[in-house]
């Protein structure tokens, strides 16, 4: 078997700085905090850790609006902190890649106040700087985030562009000294030995060069009414297409694809470096497997519900449209959406169906991304008041609510919660003393803990109960591991009874294959190996009803049962 490249082996675990572990008591999550628990991320089993962005900023977009790119955000330590953490990470064996935001930067960065300072400048082409249309802006494009895209400067009379925050102007990267000063950037990161990047919004680093007018007949407030009125698959997919169009000169232009070749050359100067990108393209693979190593199959993240039926098409048309010889990607949660149990579990069954989502994650085709306490089963926190929210999407929401709509406060404080991300960016609960062992019990954690710390989500009491999700984690990644075919097995959907997702993933010539039976169901399922099969030896399982019968070849599988095992072709 071909050794693969290691992040195609690797179990990634995503790190929100912020909200990891706050060493020096100041309630904000940081560097050293990290170092602290690297140990606990090695027994974990993951391989690579991908940190959000750590850079000085305003923080007004969770560290996206990056102010230096050069630096540590001296809340989380300096950059000796920084080479010390990424030593102590190799030393233990494992990789971490960083954030890289491309398409804009703070507006407190010395670029962009440079830039902003006069018409002649040297840096007033580093961004988008265009003259209004009779006192308009120069065309109808949207931020994002909400409102226009543009942004009148009083001092020089013109507008800027930001597909974001009006405080993240985009880069001009059609600007040399822009490109070249980026990929230094990306070269200093580099030279001190990270393992890669996460860029960043790839879709949105260039944007129609002529300022095409949008044509999708809607504004963003009716598309907001309408996104938030559909409740069948056809309305949700009709918004999706109006926002395409609305969006559409400024979103995946064909021009990206020359610039992630570029920095692909780049990383390829640098050996075993990798490029995971923040879309869902399949084309950002490149043509020739020339651009980005590894593209998210966020589809999978959005569905709905998560039931066999979803994921069987989720992977059919994934693995269709993959590229030859490119490699998927699957996570199920990150800091954009709320946590994987708020989405898709139900009832008292937590830990049972952590399980089972790892399970899936761990064994369909592709690199697994986890994002911190889903290991734990940590769920969103819960906001009452406006105050407490940072997120700009949902800061403009509630404003629309309240303003546009002329809807009552507690009513836009429920839409602006849908969309608040910041319910999942909660800090990380390692016991269950006061403050969860995020921070001492005297300090103010910088966004609120889960309560449920208290009752068995966290790390200390997980580890010392065997029957726990987060030993099942350990378990599970392990398993993995030791089965490689698990990793580049070939995969192939298998008829299952209705709530059960079956599949092989198989080595060719090898004798046994591997078959997974996950029950997404409810109600117990009895799934029967297909004709011509013989049970082999079972890897693992969990809920599930062993047979007495050995020679059986049925498994009994409770709700959220799982059932990892090798088969052969009985003679
Ligand atoms: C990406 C990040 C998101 C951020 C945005 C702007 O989508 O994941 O958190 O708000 O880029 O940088
Ligand atoms: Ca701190």
């Amino acid at each position: 078997m071909k050794k693969l490249e290691w992040w195609k082996r690797a179990v990634f675990y995503q790190i929100c700085p912020r909200s990891f572990a706050d060493s020096n008591g100041d309630g904000i999550g940081d560097l050293k905090g990290i170092i602290q628990h690297l140990d606990y991320l090695q027994d974990l089993g993951i391989d690579a850790v991908w940190m959000t962005p750590h850079y000085p900023s305003p923080f007004l977009d969770f560290g996206y609006d990056v102010s230096d790119y050069l630096s540590v955000a001296p809340e989380y330590g300096n950059l000796e902190d920084f080479k010390r953490l990424l030593s102590e990470v190799h030393s233990r064996g494992l990789y971490l890649i960083i954030d890289f935001v491309l398409n804009h930067t703070s507006d407190k960065h010395s670029w962009f106040v440079e830039s902003r300072s006069s018409l002649i400048n040297p840096k007033r082409d580093w961004y988008i700087w265009r003259n209004g249309r009779n006192n308009e802006p120069p065309n109808n494009w949207y931020s994002w985030f909400g409102g226009p895209a543009w942004e009148f400067d009083p001092f020089t009379r013109q507008y800027y562009y930001h597909f974001f925050m009006k405080q993240q102007p985009d880069l001009n990267w059609r600007n040399p000294e822009v490109k070249q000063a980026m990929i230094d950037t990306m070269r200093y990161w580099l030279e001190i030995g990270v393992d890669g990047f996460r860029l960043d919004a790839i879709g949105m680093v260039y944007e129609d060069s002529k300022l095409t007018n949008q044509e999708s007949g809607m504004s963003q407030l009716g598309l907001y009414q309408l996104s938030r009125r559909a409740k069948t698959g056809h309305q949700r997919r009709v918004a999706a297409r109006i926002s395409n169009k609305m969006f559409r000169y400024q979103m995946d232009l064909p021009d990206n694809h020359g610039l992630m070749r570029e920095l692909r050359n780049v990383v390829d100067e640098y050996p075993n470096k990798v490029l995971v990108g923040e879309t869902e393209l399949m084309n950002y693979y490149g043509l020739d497997n020339d651009e980005i190593h590894l593209i998210f199959n966020f589809p999978l993240m959005r569905l709905i519900k998560l039931t066999p039926s979803s994921i069987r098409q989720n992977q059919y048309r994934r693995l269709k449209q993959l590229p030859n010889d490119a490699w998927p990607c699957n996570t199920l949660g990150n800091h954009d959406t709320s946590r994987i149990l708020n989405r898709y579990g139900y009832g008292n069954n937590h830990c049972a169906m952590g399980r089972l989502f790892l399970a899936l994650l761990l064994t369909l085709p592709g690199t697994p991304f986890l994002y911190y306490g889903e290991e734990i089963g940590m769920m969103d926190i819960s906001i009452d008041n406006v105050k407490n929210i940072f997120d700009e999407i949902a800061l403009w929401t509630y404003r629309m609510e309240v303003e546009e709509l002329g809807n009552s406060e507690g009513e836009a404080l429920k839409s602006a919660l849908i969309a608040a991300r910041d319910k999942s960016r909660n800090p990380m609960q390692w016991d269950n003393s006061i403050n969860g062992g995020f921070c001492p019990p005297h300090a103010k954690p910088w966004l609120p803990i889960h309560p449920n710390h208290f009752n068995g989500v966290n790390v200390d009491e997980q580890t010392k109960d065997p029957q726990s999700l987060l030993n099942s984690y350990r378990l599970l990644i392990r398993i993995r591991k030791k089965n490689p075919a698990l990793i580049n097995g070939d995969f192939r959907i298998i008829k299952s009874p209705k709530g059960c997702l079956a599949f092989f993933r198989e080595v060719p010539g090898k004798k046994y294959k591997y078959l997974i039976v996950l029950n997404m169901g409810k109600i117990t399922n009895t799934y029967k190996l297909p004709h011509s099969y013989e049970m082999n030896e079972t890897i693992y399982s969990a809920n599930i009803k062993e047979e007495r019968n050995k020679e059986s070849d049925v498994i009994h599988l409770a709700p959220y049962g799982i059932y990892i095992g090798l088969i052969r072709r009985s003679r």
